[in-house]
């Protein structure tokens, strides 16, 4: 069953099962980042070798924090500003400010980037991008400017593309959690799953996949003493598993008592970080073919950045031996099936966070939400877009996810205590946490996260980013911030329902599932 709770008079979703939960947080972690950004990032910090930071990663900072986030959201029953809220009103601004960032940062450009896959489903029918897939897809598709500073227009073909996006996103999340997105994840990850391993196998019969996937998996030990590949690696890791989002939290919320914890966030994160493992080998697979059918070695075809699955992957495709189209269709629809079930849950966070604190219904909410997506949206789909995507995409994963979770480390293991928390989960289900997380959360996971903030802000203001002007670059990003920043404050000084502030029953398991 599932539906809603009332609490305190305010209706609250709920997932109709404990499995629904898992396919609608993996759906929300499985996104771009495993397919288009996952492949580039391994290949830009050292192929093979980022594997090791990537699981370092994942281990002290991916799985604590999504265990903190799903036990923290679960405790409290809310979304994150309700639930920092409840630990101290003084740190409410942070459970608004995730949101917020994502969603007026991340998100305005990740909608744009799920239009181009569907526009490539398009351009797959006919293989419309030709012979030079670079000309295609930066100068006739995107009308790529000279500068970040020169925008050039919106470009029609990408803003009806985004807008039909949006408006996938607008009706899965104006219904119910349990009637929407459940049900939406209920077909897309089984479908996501066919896609990609059709693509998995086919990319591996093809002549010279191996000589790519020894590329993938060979590593350039060299990249692990750059401290930008653990940056990078951490980036990913908050990103890919929708950590500081707001995300996990408010789904977590969405669960009923007595259910494993630390059993959903494991397998969450495992499902995912294998998902990206494996679609890794057919994405390598892909450019060994490619390398075979140029007589180039492999890395003389790979393109580094977002770039690599609108050039190099068309450029493949065209070569196919057979069925060429259908390897393209497959390819960009499982790129729209993976964002549109991650767009959707950040969309959710952000609903369940003003749903929470204010009297305004959902539906509105989700409407203005869409809307203005689409307009913040607009930058994006310009000449100049491109630019933008890939300053944005650094500095908000990079810094901005990376410093949210720093805060949530010191905000729950100082002020609610981690030890509170983590007896918490552990009377909720069988596999338990020992205190080695308390450390972890205390400790360990925010010492590291600091360490690299500081070292890698510096490097970067002295050395500047990508050759972008480092004033200008500043500039933006502070203003950002504090607009952010000023939002969050300003909406978590808003006083509350004081009933809101009390614990509230939340029907047990067997209540609702049966
Ligand atoms: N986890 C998602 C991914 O890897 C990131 C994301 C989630 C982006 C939600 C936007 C909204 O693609």
């Amino acid at each position: 069953m599932g539906g809603s709770t009332a609490v305190g008079g305010h209706k609250r979703g709920m997932f109709s099962s404990n499995f629904g939960f898992l396919l609608a947080a993996i759906g929300s972690a499985i996104g771009l980042g495993n397919i288009w950004r996952f492949s580039y990032m391994a290949y830009t910090n050292g192929g093979g070798a980022f594997l090791i930071p990537y699981v370092i990663a994942l281990l002290t900072a991916g799985i604590p924090l999504l265990i903190l986030e799903y036990g923290l959201g679960h405790r409290e029953h809310a979304s994150a500003p309700l639930a920092f809220a409840k630990l101290n009103r003084r740190t409410e601004w942070l459970g608004w400010w995730m949101p917020l960032f994502v969603m007026f940062g991340i998100m305005f450009y990740y909608q744009v980037v799920i239009g181009w896959c569907a526009n490539f489903v398009i351009f797959s029918l006919d293989l419309r991008w030709g012979a030079d897939t670079q000309e295609f897809f930066l100068k006739k598709f995107l009308g790529l400017t000279a500068s970040p500073g020169e925008l050039g227009g919106v470009r029609p073909l990408i803003a009806v593309s985004t807008g039909l996006m949006w408006l996938g996103t607008w009706f899965i999340t104006f219904q119910a959690v349990h009637r929407g997105i459940e049900r939406a994840c209920k077909i897309f990850m089984p479908l996501l799953l066919l896609t990609t391993l059709i693509l998995v196998g086919w990319g591996m019969t093809l002549p010279g996949a191996w000589e790519g996937i020894r590329y993938y998996l060979m590593p350039n030990w060299g990249k692990l003493l750059d401290l930008k590949v653990w940056m990078a690696a951490y980036g990913q890791i908050f990103f890919t598993l929708s950590i500081s989002f707001g995300i996990m939290i408010a789904y977590a919320s969405y669960l009923p008592r007595k259910v494993d914890l630390v059993q959903n966030a494991v397998i969450t994160s495992l499902t995912n970080c294998i998902y990206s493992f494996i679609v890794g080998f057919a994405v390598f697979a892909v450019l060994g073919y490619l390398a075979m059918a140029k007589g180039l070695p492999v890395d003389q075809v790979i393109k580094a950045g977002p770039t690599l699955a609108f050039v190099v992957f068309p450029e493949a495709i065209s070569k196919l031996p057979f069925l060429r189209e259908l390897f393209g269709v497959l390819f960009f629809s499982a790129l729209v099936i993976a964002g549109l079930s991650s767009g959707v849950s950040i969309i959710e966070a952000f609903t369940s966070a003003v749903t929470d604190k204010f009297k305004i219904s959902r539906k509105l909410v989700v409407t203005l939400l869409c809307v203005t997506g689409y307009l913040g949206s607009l930058v994006f789909m310009t000449g100049g877009g491109l630019y933008w995507l890939d300053i944005v995409d650094h500095f908000l994963n990079q810094y901005g996810l990376v410093l949210a979770g720093l805060l949530q480390c010191v905000f729950v293991g100082y002020i609610l205590k981690a030890g509170v928390l983590r007896r918490y989960i552990n009377k909720q289900g069988r596999l338990r946490l020992s205190k080695g997380w308390d450390y972890m959360i205390k400790y360990l996971t925010p010492i590291i996260l600091l360490i690299m903030l500081v070292r890698s802000l510096t490097g970067e203001i002295l050395k500047g980013y990508e050759g972008y002007s480092t004033s200008a670059l500043l500039g933006i990003g502070v203003s950002w911030l504090l607009a952010t920043l000023t939002a969050a404050v300003v909406l978590s000084i808003y006083p509350w329902e004081p009933s809101r502030l009390r614990a509230d029953h939340v029907p047990e398991s067997d209540e609702l599932f049966r």
